[in-house]
């Protein structure tokens, strides 16, 4: 343990569950700080399940029934001191024998959600996004999240990516799906200051957004450093209730340059795969405890992970896609140029196998105006989406297109000469100016690679504090 956090400890001193129960300092005395999960009275004891969120796995507190506070209930906030003793309790090794026990943050109250021994259904919980962080499997999510974060950081470190801070006000919607969120100032007449004309109460002098990916902004970064790669939340008013779409989520994107053509697409489609399974391999082993309790409860879930980590993903392009999905009687008709959608992507991964599918080789009219298109066929995207069993499209990336005039042939605005007022002009200027080469890249979405890796069927409860179409309650 470095130096810094000891001292940080017995400054406070306080020790966290977790070091109690990993270094057994049996015969010390500790303070523990945290939350009561379960009271189990006898005559002459009481025994406390004591959790302050280092862990899955709490702390047995043993104290005499006449100490025990009058306030003491189910998820009664405590301060426990004792020492620690050796337990001959099985399923642990030692326990706090308390001789103090406050309680702290008040008395529990009647309209208080959580109630002891009953089962809270997800739903439920939900409703309480400020409190949920109390209830074991959110806690254990969002350790795992927490580790998720970690690994996806470690392993772009280790391969030689730079991490960049995108933006996250922007004046372009990346995708081009009309799903931005508009930024404004708050106050119009603050607008209005004759020092700082303003254009249209704009607080810049045109619209400004939430992003909805970094990718452009990275792509300007990796012609100069190469590896590049973002961790940052993204932002979509999409209209959609589902179990799969927040309006603000969290996205690993990556981009390379010197990526071109089908070599470049293979190096792409190695990448994502490379990232998840080392990402998932890793998270599984760090996060041993919380991973394993969401497997007790998601049936089948940790057979998928542990073979999704071990197999090759599988690959197909859209074309083969859509004819294993026209032999189906399942689905109308899907024609060339179609969306896939979340039927389809799920049939597909549940038909190959109950595997992970990279579908490769979009039409161009599915895509953003941004991706590459192959030599042999101009309507034709060297695009990837990766399909999970359960959740659909958790990744997606493409090459980009480096040819100015194929790219300004499909650029939004589409201005020539370039007008400098466009807010892809410095966009194009990669292209334009010299020295910019060719790039491929992807976003894999946070939320969705949880809900494979743990089994969590709504996205919602993959993040702390979820935003939906008209939900943004705290
Ligand atoms: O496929 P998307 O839209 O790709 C991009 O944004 C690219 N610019 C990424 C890149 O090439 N740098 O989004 C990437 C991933 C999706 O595959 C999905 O996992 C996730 O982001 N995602 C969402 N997750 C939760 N809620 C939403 N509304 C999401 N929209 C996309
Ligand atoms: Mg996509």
């Amino acid at each position: 343990m470095p130096m810094g956090v000891r001292w940080f400890s017995s400054v406070l001193g306080t020790t966290r569950v977790v070091t109690v129960l990993r270094d057994k300092p049996v015969d010390q005395t500790v303070k523990v700080n945290g939350w009561v999960k379960g009271i189990r009275r006898q005559k002459e004891r009481t025994f406390l399940d004591v959790d302050d969120g280092s862990c899955l796995t709490k702390l047995q507190v043993v104290l005499p029934t006449e100490q025990r506070p009058a306030a003491l209930a189910y998820h009664s906030a405590v301060s426990v001191s004792g020492v620690v003793h050796a337990s001959t309790h099985k399923g642990q090794q030692v326990e706090l024998l308390a001789h103090e026990v406050q309680v702290v943050g008040g008395e529990m109250t009647e309209e208080y959600p959580f109630k002891a021994r009953q089962t809270h259904p997800p739903d439920y919980i939900r409703r309480y996004p400020h409190l949920r962080a109390r209830t074991n499997a959110f806690a254990s999510m969002l350790r795992v999240r927490s580790q998720m974060k970690m690994a996806i950081q470690r392993y772009f470190e280790r391969e030689g990516f730079v991490n960049i801070d995108t933006p996250i006000l922007t004046a372009n919607d990346c995708e081009g799906a009309g799903e931005v969120f508009v930024a404004q100032h708050s106050d119009e007449k603050k607008n209005d200051d004759a020092a700082i004309p303003r254009t249209e109460g704009w607080y810049f002098d045109h619209p400004a957004y939430l992003t909805v990916s970094g990718q452009l902004h990275l792509e300007a970064m990796a012609n100069g450093l190469s590896k590049v790669y973002n961790f940052s939340p993204a932002f979509r008013a999409e209209n959609s209730l589902s179990r799969r779409h927040l309006a603000e989520f969290w996205m690993a994107e990556a981009e390379e340059a010197f990526m071109e053509g089908g070599v470049g697409l293979e190096m792409l489609i190695g990448r994502v795969e490379g990232l998840l399974k080392v990402v998932m391999a890793e998270v599984v082993e760090t996060g041993r405890e919380d991973v394993e309790a969401h497997w007790v409860r998601s049936k089948g879930t940790e057979e998928l992970v542990r073979r999704t980590i071990d197999q090759p993903f599988t690959r197909i392009t859209y074309s083969e896609a859509l004819d294993i999905l026209n032999k189906s009687s399942q689905f109308s008709t899907v024609v060339p140029g179609d969306d896939l959608g979340r039927e389809h992507e799920l049939y597909l991964t549940e038909t190959l196998g109950n595997s992970a599918v990279f579908v490769t080789h979009w039409p161009l009219k599915c895509k953003p105006f941004y991706m590459c298109t192959s030599d042999d066929d101009p309507q034709m995207a060297l695009a990837v989406d990766l399909l999970m069993p359960d959740v659909g499209e958790v990744a997606g990336g493409s090459l980009r297109e480096h040819r100015l005039h194929s790219l300004l042939a499909r650029h939004p605005s589409h201005t020539l000469p370039k007008d400098q007022s466009d807010p892809l002009a410095w966009y194009l200027d990669l292209r334009s100016l010299g020295g910019g080469v060719p790039s491929g890249g992807f976003g894999v979405g946070v939320e969705r690679l949880l809900q494979f890796l743990l089994g969590i069927s709504n996205i919602k409860d993959t993040v702390p504090f979820p935003r939906w179409v008209r939900h943004c309650p705290c």
